[in-house]
């Protein structure tokens, strides 16, 4: 009962007849093995488009040499199981070659908003990020577009894309969706043994830490940073990429805590590398 086109030339024509016929539609873009952030951002969606399609495609593009692109879970029939129930009929899930053609050779690069954090340990990764999801744009031309706030820098980057690029599609962030102890959701998660997944959760754990230090009167960045790494130490997580406090909407560090502002982290548990981020509104 889900309909999957695995074709540019299908879903195009599937979108056209729907907003022909007047119908909004509303494009997901995923890499499968979803989860429920995927589909909550389904469900959003699907409450305000009359036509709900998600893309399903992990893009080579974005994954550098010696990352996960090869063994990122695969799961295509359990992902349209999870739709059916949620009562989403479409889906494109494209080859890497439909996506690709062979002599492919036009990138985008988003500019500064993509260059720290995620865009300096993860070289290329925007750049792939930015090209596919403008090419899944230009191929499925939806009215809006659903993306999660768990991937706060990609959201950045997509924002200024479609700002620059003049791109008639309404973005719409989506809250981050997380398990009942606090770990965000991710398609990565399957990667951790139980110990580190009880590891895992010392992530959002630091993330609310520094929110509560700073209810009880501790502005200052750095000794909110060393207390982060305190608590991650503390269940042995201490291969921590970097640990953020930038003015929300932005990726412009701050020293000290006086507007709204965003702590984001990148920390590996064992092999696994997990993002994850939290508001903090004074
Ligand atoms: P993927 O990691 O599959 O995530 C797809 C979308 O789901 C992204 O917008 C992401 O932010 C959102 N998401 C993931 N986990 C979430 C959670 N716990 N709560 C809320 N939203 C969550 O991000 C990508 O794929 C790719 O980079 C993509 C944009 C599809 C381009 O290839």
């Amino acid at each position: 009962n889900v309909r999957v086109l695995s074709t540019i030339a299908e879903v195009r024509s599937v979108v056209k007849a729907a907003q022909a016929a007047g119908e909004t539609v509303g494009l997901v873009p995923t890499m499968g093995a979803l989860h429920e952030g995927h589909l909550q951002l389904v469900d959003a969606s699907q409450s305000e488009c009359d036509q709900t399609l998600v893309s399903i495609f992990v893009n080579p593009t974005q994954f550098g040499p010696g990352e996960d692109g090869d063994r990122y879970p695969r799961t295509l029939q359990r992902d349209c199981e999870l739709l059916a129930e949620r009562g989403s009929p479409l889906v494109f899930a494209p080859t890497v070659a439909e996506v690709y053609q062979p002599g492919n050779d036009t990138f985008v690069e988003v500019g500064a908003v993509a260059k720290p954090y995620e865009g300096e340990i993860r070289p290329g990764h925007f750049r792939g990020v930015a090209t596919v999801v403008l090419k899944l744009f230009n191929i499925i031309p939806a009215n809006c577009a659903y993306f999660g706030r768990k991937d706060y820098q990609q959201a950045l980057v997509v924002q200024q894309m479609v700002r620059d690029f003049n791109i008639p599609i309404e973005i719409v962030i989506c809250p981050t969706i997380r398990e009942p102890d606090g770990l965000a959701m991710s398609s990565r998660n399957a990667y951790l043994s139980p110990s580190e997944r009880k590891q895992a959760t010392a992530i959002y754990r630091s993330l609310k830490l520094a929110e509560s230090l700073y209810r009880n009167g501790e502005a200052d960045v750095d000794t909110l940073t060393k207390q982060m790494r305190g608590c991650l130490a503390d269940s042995n997580i201490t291969n921590v990429d970097y640990i953020a406090f930038v003015a929300a909407g932005t990726v412009h560090p701050v020293e000290r805590i006086t507007g709204p502002t965003v702590v984001a982290l990148a920390a590996r548990v064992g092999a696994t590398r997990l993002i994850d981020n939290h508001t903090i509104n004074p």
